[in-house]
Order: C-alpha cells, then structure tokens, then sequence
C-alpha cells in the first residue's frame, strides 16, 4: 500500500466517492436507515487523496470522521445525494458509489411527529421505489468510470460472485465491489473482504485486510482502467 501511495499513479484526476448510508424521514424525529458507517467509502476517499487524485466525497450519515484533504458535501436523503453526485459527476474522472443508498422512502413525510392511538395494535408503512442512482449515472452520457459496491448476504463466495456479475450488468457500471455483510460482518467493522468485477463479469482481483487495503485495492484496479499517463 505504501508503494501504491508512493506512486502517486491518481495525480491530477478528479475521483468523487459517496459514503455512509442514506435515511429517508418519516417525521420530523423519525427515519428509515441502514448500517453503513462510512468506513469503507472514507478509506477510498483518503487512499485516492493520498495517490494525488483531486478528492469529494459526498458523506450521508457518517459514523466515522470526514477524511483530511477532501472536499465534504453532507447529504441526508438518497434525493440529496443524487443531486449532489450527480452535479460532482460532470467534472469527475471516477465515480466510487460506495454509500448504501435506500431502496425505498416512506410515500409521504408527515409534518408532525407520528402518534400512536391507544387501540393501535401496528402500523402498516406505505414506502416507494427511490430512483437508482448508479443505474441512472451510467443511462446518461458521461466520462467518468463509475465503480460501484454491492452488498450480499448470501454465505456462498461463488453465489455471490453470480449475484455480483448479475447487479453489474443490470446497473451498467464498469466496476462492481461486491462484499459480504452480515449481522456480524461488513459494516463498522475496520476490517472488509470484497471481490472486484469488471464489465462482463470477470473476476479482476479479490481484497481482503483493512479497509484501508482494501481501498488501495480497488484503486489500483481504478488506477489501471484509467489507463495511461495522468494529465
Ligand atoms: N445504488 C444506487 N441507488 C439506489 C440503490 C443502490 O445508486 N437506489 C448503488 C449503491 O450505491 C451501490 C450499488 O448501487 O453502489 C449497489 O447497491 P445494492 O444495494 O447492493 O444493490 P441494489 O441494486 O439496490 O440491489 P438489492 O435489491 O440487492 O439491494
Ligand atoms: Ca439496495
């Protein structure tokens, strides 16, 4: 990894990386999350930095801090960070979407905190499909490599390799990490192990370590689609 960062091979090159998960609010004290805390997408942004690439990341929801050198956009919602990515990926080389987006969003936000009546036995929550970021990046035209991350849990290594080419080809990105998370893996923890795929399916390298390492990891492999020599 020292060697990785000694190599400065992202000079000059404009990577932005999504972080964190998104929430979605219910009410003005309520939302539906997730548990990504952020560490993986930060140790991308910190590895990119420190290989000379131009930095931002959009960080929804971090538990972690904001990594040194970058620029920050704060976002909440999966409707912030597409307007945020989105407008960051006009001027970026690489697009590293790391951060867990919501699937779904409550169907309407209420104005006032949600109360429950004394006969209520449940409450049945209406939630709508949220627009694909990734999927939509890649429909539009652009320049920029778009990486994404997906999230398994299935226990098989080579099911989730399947499941990893499938999402790939589905979203159309030109890389897809793929790791396992579980209710004791993946997230918070510092440690990470994930597969790289390339377009077409193909197994380009797989990382296991620190999320730090594991960042340097899929940078080298951003590092060789870029191809050439840097400006
Ligand atoms: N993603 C996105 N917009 C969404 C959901 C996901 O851009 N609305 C991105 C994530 O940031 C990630 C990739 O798509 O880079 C895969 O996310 P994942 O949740 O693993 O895949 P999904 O396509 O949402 O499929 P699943 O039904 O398995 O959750
Ligand atoms: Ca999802």
């Amino acid at each position: 990894a020292a060697g990785a960062s000694a190599r400065h091979d992202l000079a000059g090159r404009r990577v932005v990386v999504t972080a964190g998960g998104t929430r979605e609010p219910l009410d003005p004290v309520r939302f539906l999350g997730n548990r990504s805390s952020g560490k993986q997408g930060v140790a991308i942004a910190e590895a990119a930095r420190a290989r000379g690439a131009e930095v931002t990341l959009i960080a929804a929801n971090l538990e972690v801090g904001e990594p040194v050198g970058c620029g920050v956009r704060a976002v909440s919602t999966t409707a912030e960070l597409q307007e945020a990515v989105v407008d960051e990926a006009r001027r970026a080389d690489v697009v590293v979407m790391a951060a867990a987006v919501a699937d779904f969003r409550p169907a309407a936000v209420s104005e006032s905190k949600i109360k429950k009546q004394p006969g209520d036995a449940g409450l049945t929550l209406e939630l709508v499909r949220n627009p694909d970021i990734l999927a939509e990046l890649a429909a539009a035209p652009h320049d920029a490599l778009l990486v994404g991350f997906a999230a398994e849990t299935e226990p098989d290594d080579e099911r989730i390799v399947e499941l990893g080419a499938a999402k790939l080809a589905a979203k159309g990105a030109d890389l897809l990490v793929v790791n396992r998370v579980g209710w004791n893996e993946g997230f918070a923890r510092d440690e990470n192990r994930v597969v790289i795929l390339e377009r077409g399916g193909a197994v380009v390298d797989r990382r296991s370590g620190s999320k730090m390492s594991v960042a340097d990891g899929i940078l080298d492999v951003v590092a060789r689609h870029l191809g050439g020599d840097p400006l």
